[in-house]
Parts: structure tokens; C-alpha cells; sequence
């Protein structure tokens, strides 16, 4: 039986920024390239720089069963073409595995996903708590024009699988229209 020391991660309540913790990542636009509906705003767009578009902090555990890792994401303003600034979205490698998100700054739109059909959006800001349930993939998008952030705390071993979505996108996009955001079919979504 191995003995886990408790661990303290410091979480800036008003922007998420995370201090503590033992990974990071930078996920830059040539990262998201082919994610974005217009290819050719994404290409116009690398022309001139590779923005960041989101990044995440974890704290991560071992890959045990009962272990869980949190952490923070903080996504950008900004749009692609129409398309807002979103992550990369994913279902859990396992499957049967569920998160939960608590935003703390900024405006966003959760797009989440089954492989038997389900699609559901949820908006959330500052305070709003979502529970993913098992087999919902998750995306999540900025709609407004500061970060967009929150914590996450799910299952260390969960694992994130992104080929599907790479390969056959969400059925549903946000984009700017008539100066708001919308939820809009994807029309090269090929079902899951
Ligand atoms: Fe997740």
C-alpha cells in the first residue's frame, strides 16, 4: 500500500491562474490547425504569429484508480474567422469517467457530446458549477471578450482521447452572429 503526501495547489479565485502545480500547457493556434471550421482564417492568421489561444495547469496524480487531478484553464478572447477561441475537446480515454468544472472569470459556452447522439450546451460565468457526466465529450468556448477560466477536477487515470473529434468535429459550432454569439450546426460534422 503506498501512502500519497496531501497536496496545496494555490488558485487565483479571480483569473485562475494557478501557482503549484506540476504541468502546463500552451496550446497555440498552429496546435488547433484544421479544428476551426475556416482553414483559411487560421492560415491568414498564422501569417502574422501563433497566438496562444488557452492554456491549462494540473496538478497532476498518478495514474491510479481513486487518485484525482485538478487544475485551471484560462481561455483567451478572440475568434477564428467566426468561430470563438474554444479547446481542443475530448472524451476520456475511459469512457465511464466524469469531471467537474467550476468557472471563475469570463463568459463561456460548455459543448459536450455522446457517441449515441447526445449534444448539449450549457453557458456558464463566475460561479457556475458543471458536472460532465460519464461519456459526454467536452469542448469549451470563450463567447465574451476577457479570459474565460475555470477549475477542473477529474479522475487522474481518466486519459483524453481527441481523435475523434479531430477526425469528424462536434455536431454543433460557436460563432459570432449578428454581433452575438450563436450555436450554429457544424456542416462537415460527420456523426461519431
Ligand atoms: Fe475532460
Amino acid at each position: 500500500l503506498k501512502i500519497y503526501e496531501p497536496a496545496v495547489a494555490e488558485i487565483d479565485l479571480a483569473t485562475a491562474e494557478m501557482s503549484k502545480y506540476n504541468s502546463k500547457v500552451d496550446r497555440k493556434l498552429s496546435d488547433m490547425h484544421g479544428l476551426y471550421q475556416d482553414v483559411e482564417a487560421t492560415d491568414k492568421m498564422l501569417e502574422t504569429g501563433d497566438p496562444v489561444t488557452y492554456i491549462y495547469y494540473a496538478l497532476e496524480q498518478p495514474s491510479e484508480v481513486g487518485q484525482l487531478t485538478f487544475g485551471t484553464t484560462i481561455i483567451y478572447p478572440g475568434k477564428v474567422g467566426d468561430e470563438y477561441f474554444m479547446t481542443k475537446g475530448h472524451l476520456h480515454e475511459k469512457e465511464n469517467y466524469s469531471e467537474i468544472y467550476v468557472c471563475v472569470a469570463g463568459k463561456g459556452i460548455l459543448l459536450m457530446q455522446t457517441r449515441q447522439g447526445g449534444v448539449k450546451w450549457v453557458t456558464l460565468t463566475r460561479g457556475d458549477s458543471l458536472y460532465i457526466p460519464p461519456h459526454w465529450a467536452h469542448r469549451s468556448v470563450n463567447i465574451g471578450d476577457d479570459n474565460f477560466a475555470y477549475i477542473y477536477v477529474l479522475p487522474a487515470d481518466s486519459g483524453h482521447h481527441f481523435d475523434t473529434i479531430v477526425e469528424k468535429g462536434f455536431a454543433k459550432l460557436v460563432v459570432e452572429k449578428d454581433g452575438k454569439p450563436a450555436v450554429v450546426d457544424n456542416p462537415n460534422h460527420i456523426p461519431w
